[in-house]
């Protein structure tokens, strides 16, 4: 089936136009891409399907629209925007986070929903200055307490410590040195927090690289088939272990996906801000799909990662001190590298609330 200016492919009851039409990809950004799809499905609920059919070409009405989406380099004064390259991910250069016009923090709303996650380089933020802009995006979530029953830095109860540093025989934060597994943060949580902000204090001279994996790019990878058989699937968020491996503060260690402590999310929900669909997987470990035999949630939840985390589904970091990350929890994973024990990493976090629960 082919559109004026791109292939749209037909199925079920979704239209895929790849590539974006020039026309499209011009005039709108990802948050637009949203409203439009939005646009369509009210369209097509009612009686005005010629519209989409016009302009997608499809020979049904169409329920659900989603394109792949190619954010753009752009520099406005003071400011641009480099994409990565790869799947998601772009740097925000110019900036100083703590001095945002409300025109720049509208500008780098946009590029965060369109890249999912951007990169500031050279700030110096105090603990309130990574608050007042955490702020910006939304209320903030407290931190999660660390392996150690320490639950934040006193007086900053939103700030969570990401090291392996120990003073005085105790960590001063969590997920040591060992590698962070795939996870998105907090999803054990009815309400998962939106967004996180990692800000590097102190990183060591190797290792310790963060990846980031497009969940958007997951879903849209899944055969037809398998989007399908997903589609009315709830997935158990464990609540027992976190990212580093280690078991939460207050929780006993349960292995048994089945009755493990969690919380059930979609496995495809659709973002609230883009309208786009994304796979949604929290974190392996202890991980249950509901309903299936405890054999067959392992299996398809083995197929759904193997998808989710190809090469060209993901972007790397390589940090440096003053370097800010801000990603989309919703439609992201992250994992971290190893590094050497001996050498110092310090970050602070923080997450910003969700303000829907993930729906399908
Ligand atoms: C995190 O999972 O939020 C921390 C990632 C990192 O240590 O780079």
């Amino acid at each position: 089936m082919r559109s004026p200016t791109g292939v749209a492919r037909l199925i079920g009851s979704t239209v895929e136009i790849f590539p974006v039409p020039e026309w499209l990809s011009s005039t709108l950004s990802g948050t637009q891409f949203g409203s439009l799809r939005r646009q369509y499905i009210r369209s097509t609920g009612g009686k005005t399907a010629g519209a989409t059919k016009e302009t997608t070409g499809a020979t049904e009405p169409v329920l659900e629209y989603s394109i792949r989406m190619n954010p753009r380099a752009f520099t406005t004064p003071g400011l641009s925007l480099a994409p990565t390259g790869a799947a998601l991910g772009a740097e925000i250069r110019g900036l100083d986070v703590c001095e945002l016009t409300g025109a720049e923090f509208a500008a780098v709303h946009r590029a965060w929903l369109d890249c999912s996650v951007l990169l500031f380089r050279g700030q110096h933020l105090s603990d309130a200055d990574l608050i007042a802009f955490s702020r910006r995006f939304g209320g903030l979530d407290w931190a999660p307490i660390q392996e150690t029953g320490r639950r934040f830095v006193e007086g900053h109860p939103e700030i969570y410590v990401v090291s392996n540093v120990i003073e005085n025989g105790v960590p001063i934060g969590s997920l040591g040195s060992g590698e962070a597994v795939w996870h998105t943060d907090m999803s054990y949580l009815e309400r998962p927090p939106k967004a996180s902000i990692l800000y590097a204090l102190e990183v060591p001279p190797s290792g310790g690289d963060t990846w980031f994996c497009s969940m958007y790019g997951a879903y849209e990878s899944l055969a037809p088939a398998l989007r399908d058989r997903i589609s009315h699937l709830t997935l158990k968020h464990d609540a027992t272990y976190n990212s580093g491996g280690y078991v939460r503060q207050g929780v006993t260690a349960v292995d048994d996906p089945v009755t493990s402590p969690g919380v059930y999310h979609p496995l495809a929900p659709v973002h609230p801000e883009s309208g786009r669909r994304v796979l949604y997987l929290g974190r392996r470990r202890n991980a249950y799909i509901a309903g299936l035999p405890l054999a067959e949630s392992e299996t398809l939840l083995d197929e759904l990662w193997s998808c989710a985390t190809r090469d060209d589904l993901t972007w790397r970091h390589q940090w440096q001190p003053g370097d800010l990350v801000l990603w989309d929890n919703r439609s992201t994973m992250h994992r971290r590298d190893p590094f050497d024990p001996d050498s110092r990493r310090i970050l602070h976090r923080t997450q910003i609330q969700g303000e829907t629960v993930p729906a399908a």
